[in-house]
């Protein structure tokens, strides 16, 4: 790297932390006190917590003001432990606030403040897209280190493509149509908000999902808020129904975020399957073909014995690597 791209990306991190401080006194109403926002999160959370054990160890990374932890504290098991990470110190100021007692540590996701193998689940909501494209592989590779041997990231984030609305034609004007008759009718706004820097962008899901499979085994995704998203500056109960029942009319499919989870030194029964096939043919191992039998049969015979959870892990896995190319390029229209 030259002095220039280093001196660029500290520029770009001194503009980031600058942006978030100046929201941190205004980032939990503007983004969490709106009750399709709110849903958003309560369903990211509830999606966060079927992966969580008790006893397991969190981390927050992104954290801003604590925003998800009040959600946390009501589905998580008080036997967890959480612990938030952000680079603005403004947004941990807030979440201190709030929760006096909590670690909190002023820190870049692409040098962690944490211990190797640290933390068994790392969450990033809706924050890997305030880095560049460039440093989403330094922070994957961060996160890699500090979680546990099968340690698991699950995340949000906000996407630029393959929405409903990016169809483009009338069908776009329509979602944009009833946006702003739902915010006329019910005197809703979008709020200015200082320039948060080149870093900042949407994503495309499939290359932003290739880039996590550069480093974890991806074993969920899901596509959602296809269009309350669209409506979630209104306050109308009315229109809160309305966009929920539109989002599952329209059944999640060309979402305006994408829900994922991947996991570190991930092997399922798929895994361990396609390897015996693979060395069953390789000419030097002949003479274990009774060895590999037995060596498929431990792995189907474990596979019965873990819990439920993990086995729907190995389901999702064993799709996505089958459909997820087909399933994605459908998104693509
Ligand atoms: C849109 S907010 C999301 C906050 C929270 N996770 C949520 O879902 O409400 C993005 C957060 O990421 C933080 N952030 C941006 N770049 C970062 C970096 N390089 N390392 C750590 N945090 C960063 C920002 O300071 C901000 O608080």
């Amino acid at each position: 790297m030259t002095n220039h791209d280093r001196n660029g990306l500290e520029n770009n991190l001194a503009r980031e932390i600058e942006y978030n401080d100046a929201m941190s006194r205004r980032y939990d109403a503007d983004y969490h006190a709106y009750p399709i926002m709110k849903r958003h999160t309560r369903d990211f959370v509830k999606y966060t917590a079927s992966y969580i054990r008790p006893g397991h160890r969190i981390l927050d990374l992104g954290c801003a003001s604590a925003s998800l932890w009040s959600d946390f504290g009501e589905c998580l098991d008080a036997s967890v432990t959480l612990v938030g990470v952000d680079v603005s110190p403004e947004m941990l100021n807030v979440a201190r606030e709030k929760h006096p007692q909590s670690d909190f540590r002023v820190g870049s996701m692409t040098e962690i403040p944490a211990d190797n193998s640290e933390f068994d689940v790392v969450i990033v909501s809706s924050a890997f897209h305030h880095i560049s494209d460039a440093q989403l592989p330094v922070a994957l590779n961060e996160i890699h280190r500090i979680l546990s041997e099968h340690g698991t990231l699950v995340g949000r984030e906000p996407l630029g493509v393959g929405r409903l609305g990016d169809r483009g034609g009338s069908l776009a004007g329509a979602l944009m149509s009833l946006r702003h008759i739902a915010y006329r009718f019910t005197d809703a706004r979008d709020l200015p908000e200082p320039n948060p820097g080149p870093d900042h962008h949407a994503y495309d899901a499939e290359s932003f999902l290739r880039t996590i499979e550069s480093v974890f085994a991806l074993t969920d995704i899901a596509f959602v808020n296809p269009v309350s998203h669209f409506l979630s500056r209104s306050k109308s109960a009315i229109v809160v129904e309305v966009a929920m029942m539109l989002d599952a009319v329209a059944r999640h499919k060309e979402g305006q975020e994408v829900h994922y989870v991947a996991q570190k030194n991930f092997y399922g029964v798929h895994e361990h399957e396609s390897l015996i096939d693979q060395a069953l043919r390789e000419n030097e191992i002949h003479d274990l073909t009774e060895f590999l039998a037995f060596l498929d049969e431990a792995g189907r015979a474990m596979q019965s014995l873990i819990p439920a959870t993990e086995v729907k892990r190995d389901r999702n896995r064993a799709w996505l690597t089958e459909k997820r190319l087909q399933y994605l390029n459908g998104l693509k229209r």
